[in-house]
Parts: C-alpha cells; structure tokens; sequence
C-alpha cells in the first residue's frame, strides 16, 4: 500500500504597504500597485523602449488589461482561442519618478503575469524577459533608475497565433508591483512555512525565512516572526539574529509552537498569518506577511485522500483561467464568484488546467475552503500547437516550475503539483525521463505534497512508466479502466483528472431528444443526452464509477466554467497542430460546462448538485413553454439527493420515482460513450403529454417532503428584472456587481425564449465591466451597453470607482417596462 502522508501548511506572500511615500516609519519595505496609469498600443512599434519616444497618441489605461477581450471577434481568428486576437504585438509603457531619499534603495517590478513573451525595458536599457505567459516574475531595476528623475518602464508583448488550445487572452492581465527594499530584506517568495506536526491540541510550524543583502556591507539584523490567527492576535513569535555579508541571502528556520491551533479545513478554512519582521539596530527595516493554513493532507492507494486525517471525495473541477465576458485581466471579485458558484454546486476541488493560476485564484481557495491541483503545463518538449511552450520548455521549464512551487507552496488549499496536463510525451519511449526530471524538481522545492500528472494515453503511459513517476496518477477520460490499473498496480494512488466533457447551451432543449447534435444547431440541447466529443461521457457514468471503486481520490470534471475557445463539439478536433479550425463559425466558446460562460447554471449544475451536496434540493426541466406542441409527449427530468420525486402539472400527479434503483445502464446503441444515455440511476424521467401552466416537482426523503421547484408557462415578454448579486460593493475600482437580467412576463415568471435586446444605461460612480449572456455563438461585443437575452437571461458587470456613492443602473427594451437599481459603493 501506498501511502504519503503530508503535514505542511502554506502561505502567499503579500505585500506591504501600498504608498510610495509610506507612513511606516522604520518600514522601507513598499510593494507598491503599479497598475495605474500606464499606455498601451497595439502593433509592432520601432523604438517604444527608448525613454524619450513619442508615446503621446497611446491609450490610456490601468492594469490589469487583457486587450484580445476587446475583440472584434473574427472569423479570421482561430476559433480554438476564442475568435479573438490572441495574438499580435502589444506594448505598455509608464512614467513614473522615484524620490531622491529613495537612493540606495532596492527597486524592483513584479509582474503576476503577462501573456505573453514579455520584454522589459528601464529607461531604453533592457532588463530581461519571460516567455511563459502564466507564471509571475520579477526584475531587478536599482542599476537603471534615475532616483528624482523621471524613468520610464516599457513592456512589449508578442503572443503567438497557434500558442494555445483556449483562450489565453494578452496583455499584462495580471497585477504589477514596483517593490522599494532597503538592501537587506525578504526576497520575492521569501517564506516557506510547513506544520510538520499538527494536531488539534498543538501544531509545530516550521518557517523558512530567506534574508538577502545585496548591500555593499556586511549586515547584522534580527528576524523577528510573528503568528497572527485570523482576528489579528498574536498568539506565537519567534526571533533570531543573522548576520549577513554583502552580496549574499540567507535561509533561517524558526520553529514555532501555537497551541490548540484552529485547522484549515473545508468548512472552516481557517488561515493564520506571519508577519516577518527584519530588525536592524531596533528599526524595522524590512516586513513581510505571508499568509497560511495549518492542515494535513494524506494519499493513500486504498481509501484515497483525507484532510485532517477526515477522507474527502474529491468532488473536483478543471477550471481554465479566463473569466468570461470579461476575459483573461485578473479579477479578485470575478474569481471570487466563479469558485462560489462552483461551491454552491457541490465542488471542493479545483484542477488549475492547464497552468499556473493567478494569486488571486488560491487567495479565493483558501478562503473557501477549495483544494486544488496546482498543474504547470500542457506541453512538454512534444508541440500540441505551432507555436507551443514547448519552444521554450528546454531553456524555461525548471525556472517556471521552480517559481510556481515557490510562488503557491504556502497557500494550504494546494494539495498536489501537477506537472503536466496529457503530455504527448506520453506515448514516447524516453518520456519518463522528463517526467522523473519534473518530479524531482517538485519534491526538491517542496516534499511535502505529492505531485500528478494527467494521463489520457492508456495503457501507453503505464507501460512507458511514465504514470510511474508521479506520486499520484491522475487519468483523464477513462472511468472503466481505473479498476484494471488498480489491479496491475495495486500501490498507485489513482483519481479522475479529467472526467466527463458533456456538452450543453443554458435553455436549450431539441425535440425529440435525440443522442445526435441536431442539425444545423450550434446549440446543444440541455437534456444532457447528446455528450460531445468521442471521448466524452455523461456525468453519472463517473459517479457510479467512483461510488463503486472507493479507493480512488474523486475526480475533476472538465469544467467547472464555460471558457471561451475550445468550442468542441463543434469544428471536430485539430491535433495536427497546423490550421485553423472554423469549419462551423460562428461558435467560440466552450459547451463543456454546467455553468455558462455568464455564470448561469445549465441544468446539469444541478445533476452535480443531486450528487454532490446533502441539503435537499430537487430541480426539473426542460422549460415549460411548448406553445404548438399541446397533447404532445415532452420528456421531463428531475434531478434531487433525495429519495424520489413526484410530478404534477397543473395540479395532476404524473405518479412518483425512485432514485438509484438501477444502475446507470448505457443502452446498447449509446455504447463506446459516442452518445449519451438516460435514463440513469441519477435521472428520474417521465415523458408527459404538455399542456401550458404549471410545471412542479416535489422531492421526498424517508417519507417527507424536502423540496420542491416550479416553473411556469410565460405569457409574452413584458419586462426587465435586475438582479444584482451585490447591491454594496467597495468603492476600489476594482469591486464588481454582477447583475443578472431577466426577461419576464408580467407575473414575473422568466420567459425562457425571450431574445430581447436590452440596452443599459450606467450613471454615477460606476462603469461597464462587461456584458454577456452564455450564448456560444454570440458573436456580440462584451464590452458595449446591450445584450440580447439568451434564453431570457442576460448578464451586466459593473465596475465601482475609486469614488463613493451610488451606481445607477436602467435596463430597457423595446415594448417592455424598463427598470432601474442602484448599487451603492463605499
Ligand atoms: C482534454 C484536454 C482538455 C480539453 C478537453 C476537452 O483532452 O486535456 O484540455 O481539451 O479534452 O474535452
């Protein structure tokens, strides 16, 4: 048996003080949001780096930015990254000036990420660069500043056409610090901090602070830790004396005991805070808080993955990093929300695919209590596109790596580092090689978790020995041979890293249903009947599969959130990496998904809902507006955790069914996963002559009723609801409300067809952060006032200022009663 056992906590560095000219007396240590104020233009532009070039027609802009958002789509573009212009020349330049006092000090920028190739100039001198588009990186900028000058940074990106199978939006679309350090400080990712001993009576942590002199003298200084729980009381400390020679950084370990410590855990992500001071001569001179959990984390071959020592099923998603309608630009709110909705549907788990994440993505996980699977890549030196990582994988990967781990290792909702997303490597005698090389690279930064791989080539990866060298083998699309590897292998920690890829559009229902996409459509109909792709599978094939074989650790169903490109079923699948791949434009976002790419769950969030989550729920569909089709036969599902469901409509019990009395049985036709199946064990079907009114399930559990859902025929459109999922946001320029309108008849019931244009007006201290509606074929900009309806549902962003006050929003549509709501900002 298989077993590794990893006690470690984790934290993420941040910040300090966010002022040039700080307040903090004794502090020098300023990371300072750079991202304000910067110019942008687009296209290849002789001599931008140089500091006196005439950048005065430029835009103005603030970070984070993501300029392939703002469209046009083009069927020119390659459907695979969205139709939109991923690719092309961009460049970012700023001024700013740094005060004389400042002389003498470190000066360096720190870029989360920037898609992609960066270069970085400093006054017209280059200062380096980074090819790979996901990972953070910093540059020293002290031997070029002009301190009381002015000086001028210029970035200039050039990501590829054919570098990606998704969206991966471009520009400098995650934050930017400029960092002012007194020659003594805590480096970039300074802090390791590990719990080799927890327990619920006490936790030992153990904190590796870096301290780096790059002074040109000796320096003595005092390194003091402080442990803060989670109201801000310091409940541990630590100190230490070092003494450092110019030019040289140094590693001490603190070992640090908080008793009856509060654990990280899943319903109660609990994090602590240490607040690394350096100390010199009793000034305060350097300080660093790294945030970070105290948990266990376990694998086992057998009984799969425990928290706590508690087994957890993983209930996981793979999430793409893009945020919808509004792109790749990083968004602490929108990321906020998509891992909520994904909570809400039952999810504990998160597959970073195919890349590392933005900070902002953990900060959310560790909050709310999510795991996740931090993966670096989707490529190796084999190209799965032209213009691939893997042109640089040779000079960049163990940086990249290295960083990454560094990066996240203390955040405590990382549980495993994946270093490779189907890797063709895998069908490759030698591939082991590389893999045995990344994995040795993973443990010796950190050897306190495991680390995975997806695997999609069976059996070529086992028998390369490939899946060999990862400590926990992760399978994608391959349910029914799980119990065949457990069985040559039985020490493999086995889960589903990829499972599922169903397809489906939010409302859309084909009739009859059929396991074929309807012709014609580049909607897939919401009965989750039609899969998708060849490898695809419907969801409760993976349920049943998991529920039978429990020594696996869960699974990831791919994907939580619609993201833009990748529109499979549509277009097939181009693994030859040349050409485009809009043979059936328009479609441009993804159909995997049981959220929309707007954030609206499709029917199918609910049957994850029905297996996932224990607080009784119950939900049908299709929508109940069949106008011509009365008398006729319409199939009806129900999904619930309870133990059955009863139907009526209009008053009539259509008789009640038990849940999971079958097996989920693929009937002979579906076999091969080609198609689709139902009914299963997790759906209860009936199929009911359709008559207009009221549609209504009522769900049982032992005996009793436990919920119940009603959806009504719509009479025709009469109006605009808005409803906002905040109604007070921050006033930071940064906050979101997001607002979903709908379009209803005059008894408030949705109109689940309606495609009514809806134009917003945005007034007061507020502005338009995007708009969307989860049509994958909408060709429509995000970034304008309007939205059609799809399906009677449409969605509108808005962004607070840096001002208080309110923001007031007016939705109207031809022949339809406006409506109006404010979101206050403070
Ligand atoms: C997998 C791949 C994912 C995505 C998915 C779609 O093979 O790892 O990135 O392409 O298929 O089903």
């Amino acid at each position: 048996m298989k077993y590794f056992l990893f006690s470690k906590s984790l934290c993420f560095l941040v910040l300090n003080f966010t002022l040039i000219c700080s307040a903090q007396k004794n502090s020098s240590v300023n990371d300072i949001n750079f991202n304000k104020d910067w110019l942008f233009s687009k296209g290849s532009q002789p001599s931008a780096e140089k500091k006196d070039f005439d950048d005065s027609n430029w835009r103005k802009l603030d970070l984070p930015h993501d300029w392939a958002i703002e469209g046009p789509f083009d069927e020119k573009y390659n459907a695979r990254t969205g139709g939109l212009p991923v690719h092309g020349i961009g460049w970012y330049r700023k001024n700013f000036t740094i005060a004389p006092k400042y002389a003498g000090k470190k000066i360096a920028i720190e870029f989360d990420g920037a898609m992609n190739n960066a270069k970085v100039w400093l006054n017209g001198v280059y200062i380096g660069e980074r090819p790979f588009g996901y990972i953070g990186f910093e540059f020293d900028l002290t031997p070029h500043i002009k301190f009381g000058e002015e000086n001028v940074i210029a970035v200039q990106l050039s990501p590829e056409d054919l570098a990606s199978r998704w969206y991966s939006g471009a520009g400098i679309y995650r934050n930017v610090r400029l960092k002012i350090n007194n020659p003594l400080h805590i480096p970039q990712w300074g802090t390791f901090i590990t719990t080799p001993e927890v327990s619920r009576e006490r936790a030992i942590l153990n904190i590796q602070t870096t301290i780096k002199n790059s002074g040109d003298s000796a320096g003595k200084v005092t390194l003091q830790t402080n442990i803060l729980d989670n109201n801000g009381s310091t409940v541990a400390s630590s100190t230490s004396e070092l003494s450092l020679k110019s030019g040289t950084e140094k590693t001490d370990t603190q070992e640090i005991e908080i008793i009856k410590p509060r654990l990280w855990d899943l319903d109660s992500p609990n994090l602590y805070k240490a607040v690394s001071q350096v100390k010199k001569d009793g000034d305060i001179i350097d300080e660093y808080t790294s945030s970070f959990g105290i948990r266990t984390i376990s694998f086992n071959s057998n009984d799969g993955f425990k928290l706590n020592g508690k087994r957890i099923p993983l209930n996981g998603v793979c999430m793409h990093h893009d945020l919808g309608p509004l792109g790749a630009a990083v968004n602490y709110r929108a990321t906020e929300r998509q891992m909520q909705i994904m909570k809400d549907m039952g999810v504990n788990a998160l597959r970073t695919s195919h890349n590392p994440p933005s900070p902002e993505m953990l900060e959310v996980c560790d909050k709310l209590g999510i795991v996740v699977i931090d993966e670096a890549f989707d490529e190796w030196k084999e190209a799965k596109v032209i213009n691939g990582y893997n042109k640089y994988f040779d000079e960049w990967h163990e940086k990249d790596l290295r960083d990454m781990i560094k990066r996240d290792r203390n955040h405590p909702s990382v549980i495993m580092w994946s270093i490779g997303n189907e890797i063709l490597e895998q069908s490759k005698k030698d591939g082991w090689k590389i893999a045995k090389m990344l994995n040795d690279i993973c443990h010796d930064e950190d050897n306190t978790r495991p680390t995975t791989a997806g695997f999609n080539y069976y059996p070529a990866a086992f028998k390369n020995k490939l899946a060999h060298q990862v400590d926990v083998v992760g399978m994608n699309y391959k349910p029914y041979n799980y119990a065949e590897v457990k069985q040559m292998y039985p020490d493999m920690i086995i889960y589903g890293s990829e499972t599922s890829s169903q397809t489906s559009s939010r409302g859309v229902y084909h009739l009859p249903i059929q396991a074929d996409l309807k012709e014609g459509s580049k909607h897939v109909s919401s009965y989750d009947v039609v899969v998708g792709p060849p490898w695809a599978y419907p969801p409760e094939v993976e349920f049943d599969v998991q529920n039978e074989n429990p020594f696996l650790l869960g699974e990831f169903m791919w994907t939580g959130f619609d993201y833009l490109g990748e529109p499979t079923p549509f277009g097939g699948r181009d693994n030859s990496t040349n050409g485009y791949w809009n043979d059936d434009w328009p479609s441009r976002s993804s159909y995997f998904a049981p959220v929309d790419l707007a954030g609206f769950p499709k029917d199918r969030f609910y049957l994850y809902q029905s297996q996932w989550t224990n607080e009784p729920m119950v939900h049908v569909l299709p929508h109940w507006n069949w106008k011509g089709k009365e008398g006729q036969n319409i199939p009806v599902f129900a999904y619930t955790n309870a133990d059955e469901v009863e139907l009526f409509i209009n008053g009539k019990s259509y008789g009640r069914k038990i849940k999971g009395i079958n097996k989920t049985e693929i009937p002979a036709e579906f076999k091969g996963f080609e198609k689709g199946m139902y009914p299963s064990r997790h759906r209860l079907s009936w199929d009911v002559p359709y008559q207009s009114g009221a549609l209504k399930v009522i769900a049982y559990k032992d005996g009793n009723k436990v919920a119940e859902k009603e959806i009504k025929t719509a009479s025709k459109p009469t109006g605009i609801h808005m409803i906002a999922d905040r109604n007070n946001i921050a006033a930071d320029g940064k906050d979101l409300s997001f607002i979903t309108v709908r379009i209803e008849d005059e008894h408030g019931n949705l109109h689940p067809i309606a495609d009514n244009l809806v134009k917003f007006q945005i007034e007061g201290d507020g502005v338009l952060a995007a708009v969307g509606n989860g049509d994958q074929t909408s060709m429509a900009s995000f970034q304008i006032p309007e939205r059609k309806a799809f399906n009677g549902l449409c969605l509108l962003i808005v962004k607070s200022t840096e001002k208080s006050g309110r923001i007031k929003v007016t939705a109207s549509s031809p022949g339809l009663d406006p409506e109006t709501i404010t979101v206050r900002t403070e």
